[in-house]
């Protein structure tokens, strides 16, 4: 039931997938990463799929507004809920809501790898703004940023389990040429898609982005600057960078999907 999406024999969509016996011996989710409070990144949300009242994590997501996360949409089951405010998704005080409408961006294509790959995802209720549960700033349409950046998501040991998160901080964005080339490298016979106007790409030697980490938030100061949309397998590939949606250039369709349904 739960399939990644998989185009290439190594590339693909960082969501939650079938369990992959290549990285079995790997700690799942981040890369790189190391614990972090929920206190740190009181954006952070964990979507949830449900089954007999039985709920998996599958994607990341990043509060916006009170009745509005952000993440991507390059998955392909429906989440029903949304889990925020924790440190720990098995833990007590995690706050849980039901999600009530998924607005897609109308020109996700779903290629792999496809552009826009952005989605709201409107809450049956108003959350309650607490020292765990705040609102990420948005970019203005079109910002450029510089300096270093934080991603978000719940790691996992086991393949299904995600639960702590973390976070690995200090990272650069690198050119979406620099980005392709060194995708290229890795798999100079594959059809590697880095897209201007959607997609930014940062690099630290190795990817850091794996399964379940998908939707997921990459920030500076509080302000989401991208959403996890793609990398490649192993989790950990030396040389591979990871992309990400470009959030600065989908602030007008945000805005505008936020006014027209609120
Ligand atoms: C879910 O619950 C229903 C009704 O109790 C049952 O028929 C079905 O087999 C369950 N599905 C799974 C996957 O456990
Ligand atoms: C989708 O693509 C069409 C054709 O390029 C464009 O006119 C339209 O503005 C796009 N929609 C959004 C929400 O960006
Ligand atoms: C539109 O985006 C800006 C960020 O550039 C934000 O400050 C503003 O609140 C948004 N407007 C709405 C209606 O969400
Ligand atoms: C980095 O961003 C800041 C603030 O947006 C800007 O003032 C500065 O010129 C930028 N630096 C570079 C090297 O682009
Ligand atoms: C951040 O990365 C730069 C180079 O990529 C390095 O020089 C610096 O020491 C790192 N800072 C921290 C706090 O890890
Ligand atoms: C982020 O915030 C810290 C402390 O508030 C500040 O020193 C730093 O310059 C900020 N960085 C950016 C890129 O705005």
């Amino acid at each position: 039931m739960f399939s990644a999406k998989v185009l290439f024999l190594a590339a693909v969509a960082v969501c939650y997938g079938a369990p992959n016996t290549k990285i079995t011996n790997l700690r799942l989710g981040l890369h790189g990463a190391t614990d972090a409070k929920i206190e740190d990144y009181p954006f952070m949300a964990s979507l949830q799929y449900c089954l007999n009242k039985t709920c998996y994590h599958v994607c990341g997501g990043v509060i916006i507004k009170d009745r509005w996360i952000l993440a991507g949409v390059g998955f392909t089951w429906e989440a029903s809920k949304a889990v925020v405010g924790a440190s720990n998704l098995h833990g007590h005080d995690k706050v849980i809501v039901d999600i009530e409408a998924v607005f897609r961006h109308p020109n996700y294509s779903r290629d792999f790898q496809g552009p826009n790959d952005v989605g709201l995802f409107k809450l049956s209720e108003a959350l309650t703004f607490n020292d765990k549960v705040q609102p990420a700033k948005l970019p203005s349409q079109g910002q450029e940023f510089n300096g270093t950046f934080v991603v978000n998501g719940y790691n996992s040991i086991t393949t299904a389990d995600y639960s702590i998160l973390q976070a690995v901080t200090n990272l650069s964005l690198i050119s979406n040429d620099d980005c392709y080339d060194k995708f290229k490298k890795l798999l100079p016979y594959e059809k590697i898609v880095i897209d201007d106007d959607s997609n930014i790409c940062t690099f630290s030697g190795a990817s850091n982005t794996c399964s379940g980490d998908f939707g997921g938030p990459l920030s500076q100061n509080g302000t989401v600057v991208g959403t996890v949309t793609w990398t490649i397998k192993p989790c950990g590939a030396s040389g591979a960078p990871n992309v990400y949606t470009k959030v600065s250039n989908f602030i007008d369709w945000i805005n505008q999907t936020i006014t027209e349904n609120s």
